[in-house]
């Protein structure tokens, strides 16, 4: 078999499994083999070894494991970022967020990226800031794994990362001039009606965040002004229903120059906020 008839034997496979971009997906399955097999694009056999690669994949992706955790990796902002189980996918979503954050950096100060996963956040902005120094925390050492890959992988020694709960992953003194994070949001019932391959393959914990999705948001608020200098803006990532109430929240705690962001679709995503004064 050469590598043509490779991918049009892995189309027809992922168009029978209901794979709804199976053209695309067959292409960018059989250029992941390629790379770890080293073949060619002119390659006029490819090796038995090779083609039970590629039918592994594509079955494994028919039985719906999401495509970035096959391919081992993902684009996220002005990076190649590799991911796999244990850690979320960063989403397109969350770009908006960064391209926010590099707009509000003050020009000082470390900046605190909370619930990093990949370290997709404190990543690409650091590759948009050389000179400024990043602290980032998770509380799973799986996805602090990945971070810590995704950092050497790109050459990126100004961000240093921490494991924990928030803030107590961090040294007691260290206070932030600009506050990230895209914590989970998702509420009970929501997580129960997610499709199965976010549900069966993400790990829960960066997702699901108590009964209303807000428990992570809440204690965020809430914790965030004593670890932040004066002035300073905190940008979080918010679930579509959830800007009526994390303004409430941000309001109440009186934080200032609250506003809700919208993403590329229309729904409520980026809740920025100023410390309170
Ligand atoms: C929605 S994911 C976001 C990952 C990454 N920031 C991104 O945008 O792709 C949320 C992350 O929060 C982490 N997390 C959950 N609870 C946490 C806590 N109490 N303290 C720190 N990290 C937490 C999860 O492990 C997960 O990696």
């Amino acid at each position: 078999m050469n590598l043509l008839s490779a991918v049009q034997h892995a189309r027809v496979k992922l168009t029978a499994g209901n794979c709804s971009n199976a053209q695309q997906e067959a292409r960018w399955i059989l250029d992941q083999v390629c790379r770890e097999f080293k073949l060619q694009d002119d390659a006029d056999t490819v090796p038995q070894a090779a083609q039970d690669r590629l039918d592994d994949l594509v079955q494994r992706r028919i039985n719906g494991e999401p495509l970035q955790y096959l391919l081992g990796n993902t684009e996220f902002h002005c990076l190649e970022l590799l991911i796999g189980p244990g850690v979320l996918i960063p989403r397109p979503e969350t770009e908006i967020l960064v391209e926010e954050a590099l707009r509000l950096y003050p020009g000082y100060g470390i900046v605190c990226d909370l619930c990093t996963g990949s370290g997709a956040i404190p990543l690409a902005m650091a590759k948009n800031l050389p000179q400024t120094s990043f602290m980032a925390c998770d509380l799973s050492e799986q996805a602090l794994h990945w971070a810590r890959l995704n950092q050497q992988n790109n050459n990126l020694l100004n961000v240093t990362f921490f494991q924990g709960d928030l803030f107590q992953a961090f040294p007691p003194d260290a206070g932030f001039s600009l506050l990230t994070a895209n914590p989970p949001y998702v509420s009970r019932q929501e997580y129960a009606e997610l499709p199965p391959v976010v549900r069966d393959y993400e790990p829960e914990l960066a997702l699901l965040s108590g009964e209303d999705g807000l428990d992570l948001l809440r204690r965020i608020i809430r914790e965030a002004p004593q670890h932040l200098l004066t002035d300073a803006w905190m940008l979080l990532e918010i679930g579509a229903t959830q800007g009526n109430a994390v303004r409430e929240l941000l309001r109440h705690d009186c934080w200032r120059e609250v506003r809700i962001r919208k993403d590329y679709s229309g729904h409520d995503r980026i809740a920025i906020a100023r410390k309170p004064g």
